[in-house]
């Protein structure tokens, strides 16, 4: 709803009344289309605050004029039960109206960051996402807020808003939750064929091949084989990047980077865009 129930809906939690543990609260942000990394989100949100809140926006200002925005799933009624079931007391569901003011004209510019990797492919849209995330931290007032890492560079770009702007929340961070054969879970992957499901493997396998190497060429050479096949394969994978990123920055390492990096991969398979990334050390 709109604003004055928001605030009727943290009211009646009785959030920042000092209850133990203290009456806090944690938000999770999503665009709905609940799936199970969502809920591990949630039950993580539950562990750092008394009082858990799952916002479901899907938010226009974060899709490119040719993306997904009209056709993105919405299964609104089967997210408020998986919000119930996980123990989330505030669901935050605003209109698109109620968010965006007509005359709207100041927002959050990402940068640089904004513009590597996955920002090199959709322009603007991490300027969309810091400007929703911020606007719904003003409005829900959380003490936490719980980010997967499924969106590596969009967890970076929060902690960096946080960090630059000097917002008063915590940032945790959920690992990526992947279905049994390695995909990772998303909303859009419910828009793959069986057929495009066997191709888009090639994503997490590629990643997990990578991960086994420790050094910069190496990584990315075994990832990159793993692609090249999927690229061959019916129906083809279509890369849009693989790299081997600084997990603050998200600009690539050298060649003789040592430490944390993060391989992230985007392509496309049949008409659904995917992304992924994992942890890898360099030695
Ligand atoms: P959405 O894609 O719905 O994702 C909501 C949260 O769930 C994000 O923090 C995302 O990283 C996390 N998530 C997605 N898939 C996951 C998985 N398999 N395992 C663990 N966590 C996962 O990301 C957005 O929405 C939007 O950009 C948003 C932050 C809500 C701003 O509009």
């Amino acid at each position: 709803g709109d604003r004055a129930e928001l605030d009727a809906a943290r009211t009646a939690l009785g959030v920042g009344t000092g209850g133990p543990p203290g009456g806090t609260l944690a938000l999770v942000p999503t665009m709905g289309a609940l799936h199970e990394g969502h809920r591990s989100l949630i039950r993580l949100a539950r562990e750092h605050a008394r009082h858990v809140a799952v916002s479901i926006f899907v938010n226009p200002l974060q899709f490119g004029p040719a993306e997904d925005y009209s056709r993105y799933p919405r299964t609104f009624d089967a997210d408020l039960a998986v919000c119930a079931a996980e123990g989330a007391g505030l669901v935050f569901a605003p209109a698109v109206e109620a968010m965006y003011l007509p005359d709207r004209q100041v927002s959050v510019a990402a940068g640089e960051m904004g513009t590597v990797a996955e920002g090199a492919f959709r322009p603007g849209h991490f300027d969309g996402v810091l400007t929703v995330v911020l606007k719904l931290f003003n409005l829900v007032r959380p003490d936490v807020a719980v980010f997967g890492r499924k969106d590596a560079q969009q967890l970076a770009l929060i902690r960096r808003m946080v960090a630059d702007l000097d917002v008063p929340v915590e940032i945790v961070a959920g690992a990526t939750l992947r279905e049994p054969d390695g995909l990772a879970m998303s909303s859009r992957n419910r828009y793959l064929s069986a057929a495009d499901r066997g191709t888009a493997l090639a994503l997490s396998a590629a990643l997990r091949a990578g991960a086994g190497h420790h050094r910069p060429q190496e990584v990315l050479r075994a990832a990159g084989e793993v692609l090249d096949r999927a690229a061959r394969a019916d129906p083809p994978l279509v890369l849009d990047y693989l790299t081997l990123a600084d997990p603050a920055t998200f600009t690539p390492v050298a060649a003789g980077h040592r430490g944390p990096a993060v391989l992230a991969v985007a392509a496309r398979v049949g008409g659904t865009r995917l992304i992924d990334n994992v942890e890898v050390s360099l030695t």
